[in-house]
């Protein structure tokens, strides 16, 4: 894309015209924005070198982190494992994990990602030469008919520079990544606000790799068992999705929750900054706005859904003013909570590591 592209031009509203459009870059190898109910993916024709490879460098994305790929559905997305031979279990595959994926296919479409062992359909730059391959079926509408029109399947990592906070608008994904998309399609903004809930199927049952809109309650009650990492993230670098690296999502700005911001004013070495901006998961009175100088309530109501959805609009948001320090409140550690907490634990960093 040209420099001087208008990040407003390569947005468009998604007419059938225009998701035909969006088939036809895709087939000719170039990239484009995508709506989705957890955040915007930058996608790729998930099945050619050439296309996937120009995900990693618009993203700055290293060739070690694998991508997910998507499918239409939960019979297109066999394909691109190793577990079934055509419509047949894979005798040779341990059938625990089939069974695994029979009850995880089943949440689909919806913001729920499976790791499973990979079939040779899907190249090595894709899972980054793992012999696993991250799939989801997503519940978005102009998604699903896009890769209905798509005769392959789709690699798409969330649609922000690599690290950076995940785009939950259109807008968001032209401002960050203008210059390698062929266009967006503009799905409106994304439901959920949080990337997918990634398990990895295994003999002894899925493991939570990242927390997401399916939460862990949901996943034990239809699995029995699930092995989740515990609260402090915990556990074996094995464990953990590669990608999921301690500082990540984080807006350029320092971020701190606000335990911590209080526990600063009380250091007499701390120098306070010219302006704090405050981030809040509820209302807040007079006397709690006086404090700082710019406020954001991301949802008045304290709900959990809608602090997820609006979460990283507001932290983009918040980057972009004239605050020298963000503090942000912390939330309940249940439901999609956990997925708040992941991505907050990553995006805050302690102000002495900043300098
Ligand atoms: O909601 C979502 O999942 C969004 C939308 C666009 O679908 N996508 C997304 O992709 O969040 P990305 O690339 O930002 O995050 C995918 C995560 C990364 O942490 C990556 O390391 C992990 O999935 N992943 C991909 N393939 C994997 C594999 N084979 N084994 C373990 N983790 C994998
Ligand atoms: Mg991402």
């Amino acid at each position: 894309m040209n420099q001087a592209t208008d990040p407003a031009s390569l947005i468009h509203p998604p007419t059938d015209s225009a998701i035909r459009r969006a088939a036809a870059e895709l087939t000719a190898g170039n990239l484009v924005g995508v709506p989705t109910e957890t955040v915007y993916g930058l996608a790729a024709d998930a099945t050619r070198d050439d296309a996937v490879s120009k995900i990693y460098q618009a993203k700055g994305r290293p060739s070690t982190n694998p991508l997910i790929v998507h499918t239409a559905d939960a019979t297109a997305a066999r394909r691109y494992t190793s577990l079934f031979v055509g419509d047949r279990r894979n005798a040779d595959v341990d059938s625990a994990l089939i069974d695994q994926w029979d009850i995880a296919s089943a949440l689909w479409p919806g913001p729920l990602t499976v790791v499973v062992p990979r079939s040779t359909s899907i190249p090595d730059i894709v899972t980054a030469g793992r012999d696993t391959v991250a799939i989801r079926v997503p519940d978005h509408h102009v998604m699903r008919k896009l890769l209905k029109q798509c005769p392959f399947p789709l690699a798409a990592p969330s649609a922000n520079v690599s690290n950076y906070v995940s785009p939950t608008t259109a807008r968001h994904v032209a401002d960050g990544l203008g210059q390698s998309v062929a266009m967006v399609l503009d799905g409106g903004r994304c439901d959920w606000g949080v990337e997918s809930t990634i398990i990895q199927l295994n003999a002894d049952g899925p493991r939570l790799l990242r927390p997401g809109g399916i939460t862990a309650e949901q996943l034990r009650s239809v699995f029995g068992q699930i092995h989740v990492p515990d609260q402090d993230g915990n556990h074996t670098q094995a464990q953990v999705a590669p990608g999921q690296l301690p500082t990540h999502y984080s807006p350029d700005k320092t971020l701190v929750f606000l335990d911590r911001y209080e526990t600063l004013l009380r250091d007499p070495s701390f120098q306070a900054p010219q302006r704090t901006g405050r981030i809040a998961f509820g209302k807040l009175n007079d006397a709690q706005r006086s404090r700082f100088d710019q406020v954001w309530v991301v949802d008045e109501t304290g709900d959990l859904r809608r602090i997820a959805s609006s979460l990283f609009a507001v932290l983009r948001e918040a980057d972009q003013s004239d605050c020298d320090l963000l503090v942000i409140d912390r939330c309940e550690e249940s439901g999609i909570g956990r997925a708040i907490m992941d991505r907050l634990r990553r995006a805050t960093r302690s102000v002495d590591q900043t300098h």
